[in-house]
């Protein structure tokens, strides 16, 4: 399959069956996560995997993660994240979410379901999962198989601004 036929046959699952996701499944996902750019190469994302039944509940009490049998929760460090010298951006948010976007296409192509979650209570991640005060949980990835009707590979053309909308050329 060509990387543009991936990328429209996929679509975020929020009904999945009971099937868990077999451990070679999940260390591809994580492989095309640690293959993803962050800026200067600082890689400053640390992810925490929750397959097991007293994770997944505790995440529950986080967000809706629609009964998917694992979740993948993308947290960053942006002390260790680049920082732009000319405004001081930090990369964090986009260096997670190039990760993020990575394990989502891997997920699609091994022809799993996925869904990204930002809704979901920050505070409340931190406090279940104890997690370390350097790190923000910036993304969930909720990833199984689709229990739900796949949505046609041509529905952007419905469901996304033209492409007209999108952009501008610069001409002087
Ligand atoms: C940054 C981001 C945050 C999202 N957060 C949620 C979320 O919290 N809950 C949810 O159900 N879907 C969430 N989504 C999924 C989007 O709603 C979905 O990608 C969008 O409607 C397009 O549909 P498609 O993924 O089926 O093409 C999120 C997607 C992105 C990229």
């Amino acid at each position: 399959m060509t990387f543009l036929n991936l990328a429209k046959k996929r679509y975020s699952v929020r009904h999945y069956t009971s099937q868990k996701v077999e451990i070679e499944k999940l260390e591809q996902i994580l492989a095309a996560a640690q293959a993803a750019p962050t800026a200067c190469n600082k890689q400053p994302v640390h992810m925490l995997i929750i397959q097991e039944e007293n994770g997944l509940q505790k995440l529950s009490k986080a967000a809706n993660i629609f009964c998917a049998p694992l979740a993948i929760l993308i947290c960053a460090d942006s002390s260790k994240a680049w920082t732009r010298p000319h405004d001081g951006k930090k990369t964090t948010d986009i260096d997670a979410s190039i990760l993020t976007d990575h394990m989502m296409l891997e997920a699609a192509d091994l022809g799993l379901g996925s869904v990204w979650i930002c809704n979901f209570k920050p505070d409340v991640v931190r406090e279940e999962f104890c997690l370390p005060d350097n790190l923000e949980p910036i993304n969930l990835l909720a990833i199984g198989y689709t229990d739900e009707t796949p949505q046609s590979p041509d529905r952007h053309a419905k469901m996304r601004k033209p492409i007209s909308e999108m952009i501008s050329y610069e001409t002087m």
